[in-house]
């Protein structure tokens, strides 16, 4: 729906030439944002946020891959992790296609098999940026980047071939922590989060797991030491909280038993990562059926937001030496870290837009969202990223109303344009606004009301 119109048929993206087909659409904004690489920019906040955790993932157990192309295969992403064919991630409105079988990877996830086939390393590390259509409010933004980790062992290399006793020798020699850990849930749940009892028997599942829980631990507790110290810092009525962490059963098609990492951090409940034991499958498919082990993905947008206080996703992608001044040096020492100072908050300009869907879309099931048959609200989402860019803060959906003789649907949305750079004139505002209102219009083919 909101592709592109007249999709070229042949693209090049990073020096790589791509066939389009019927499945393109993706924005030529976001291919040329393939090139930025945040996460590996010196002293960008995700870059910082990156180097935090690959600290407490050392070489030569961890081997540190940065530079993957974010262009994978459908085979890549999803079915080498066991997706199944009609997984909602699979879809146009939520993914972004080259072409039927080539997309910007939605996870970092999607270098798992090849990393286990190379088996160059017990442990891997991956970071990169990926891709999701998605809504726009301050905490989401179409890229944002990942750091994936694994950690394997091998039948039939480890001493005496017995599976547990490495890794429980490996268990001790990490660290511990005195921070608070809630594990409410049993280790494993026979329907919803079970072992893998045809690959592990329940002691190997059990050691496994111990491994992946302590790591990961230790992982977030550095962030959110780190995050604290540099509140206190800065801030001389700092009240220090005791960190709490708790261990929340989670559902992946790449993991089994799953667990996601939540971090009590200000009062809240803070999902950090996804994890869990890796699907047998992954491992014999990628022919290294002896080895077994754990892996993790966090996102590192969120975590660097936090750590520095960031309070709009879209400074990431700022430019201005206002934003990415303040972090000078703090790559090469992590005790210079500091909270982000905004440099300003500029007027918000809201504008609303109301139209009635195409007849075709207005009948039939839908849900909360407006969401019917072929329209969908990342289509509109896309279009107003499309053509005001950076520039808007949010898009929300204000009201909804269906036709009670004809059962057309009217939808609503606010859009709130604010530049984190300056102020917008009025005029901007507007001129924007009929942009994105006659493109709503040609790519959608809604009726403006
Ligand atoms: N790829 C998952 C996501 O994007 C995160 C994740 C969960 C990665 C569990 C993992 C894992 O490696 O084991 O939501």
């Amino acid at each position: 729906m909101s592709s592109p119109q007249d999709p070229p048929s042949k693209i090049t993206v990073n020096n790589k030439i791509y066939t389009t087909d019927s499945w393109f659409n993706t924005p030529t904004k976001i291919l040329e944002s393939t090139t930025r690489k945040l996460h590996l920019q010196k002293d960008h906040p995700i870059s910082i946020t990156r180097q935090i955790i690959e600290s407490k993932f050392p070489s030569p157990t961890f081997k540190s891959y940065t530079s993957f192309d974010p262009i994978v295969s459908t085979a890549e992403n999803f079915d080498s992790l066991g997706f199944p064919p009609d997984h909602p991630g699979r879809s146009k409105s939520d993914t972004y296609y080259i072409n039927q079988s080539t997309l910007l990877r939605t996870h970092t996830s999607a270098h798992e098999a090849q990393l286990f086939r190379a088996s160059s390393s017990p442990g891997y590390l991956i970071s990169g940026d990926v891709y999701r259509r998605d809504e726009i409010d301050r905490s989401h933004y179409p890229i944002f980047h990942q750091l994936e980790g694994a950690r394997v062992w091998d039948r039939s290399t480890v001493p005496n071939g017995d599976i547990v006793a490495a890794i429980y020798s490996d268990l001790a020699k990490l660290p511990t922590h005195n921070v608070q850990v809630d594990d409410p849930n049993p280790p494993h749940h026979p329907e919803r989060n079970p072992l893998q009892s045809e690959h592990h028997t329940p002691a190997e599942a059990e050691a496994i797991t111990v491994h992946l829980k302590r790591s990961l631990e230790l992982m977030v507790v550095e962030i959110f030491s780190r995050a604290k110290q540099a509140a206190s810092r800065q801030d001389p009525n700092y009240v220090d909280e005791p960190l709490k962490v708790r261990w929340v059963e989670a559902y992946f098609p790449f993991t089994s038993p799953s667990w996601e990492l939540e971090v009590y951090y200000q009062g809240d409940w803070l999902e950090v990562l996804g994890s869990g034991v890796s699907k047998q499958e992954i491992l014999i498919n990628a022919d290294v059926p002896s080895q077994i082990g754990w892996a993790f993905g966090i996102g590192l947008d969120r975590i660097a937001m936090l750590l520095f206080q960031i309070p709009d996703i879209r400074l990431f992608w700022s430019t201005d030496a206002r934003f990415l001044k303040q972090f000078t040096g703090v790559e090469d020492n992590l005790d210079l870290l500091k909270r982000f100072v905004p440099f300003s908050k500029y007027p918000a300009c809201p504008k609303d837009v109301s139209f009635w869907l195409r007849p075709s879309s207005a009948a039939g099931g839908d849900d909360k969202r407006g969401n019917v048959h072929d329209f969908h609200e990342n289509d509109v989402m896309e279009v107003v990223r499309d053509v005001a860019g950076d520039v808007v803060e949010d898009v929300k959906l204000v009201d909804e109303f269906v036709h009670p003789k004809t059962g057309r649907r009217s939808l609503c949305y606010r859009i709130n344009y604010r530049s984190l750079e300056r102020t917008l004139t009025g005029e901007e505002a507007v001129e924007m606004h009929e942009g994105v209102r006659r493109a709503l219009v040609e790519r959608l083919g809604v009726e403006l009301r």
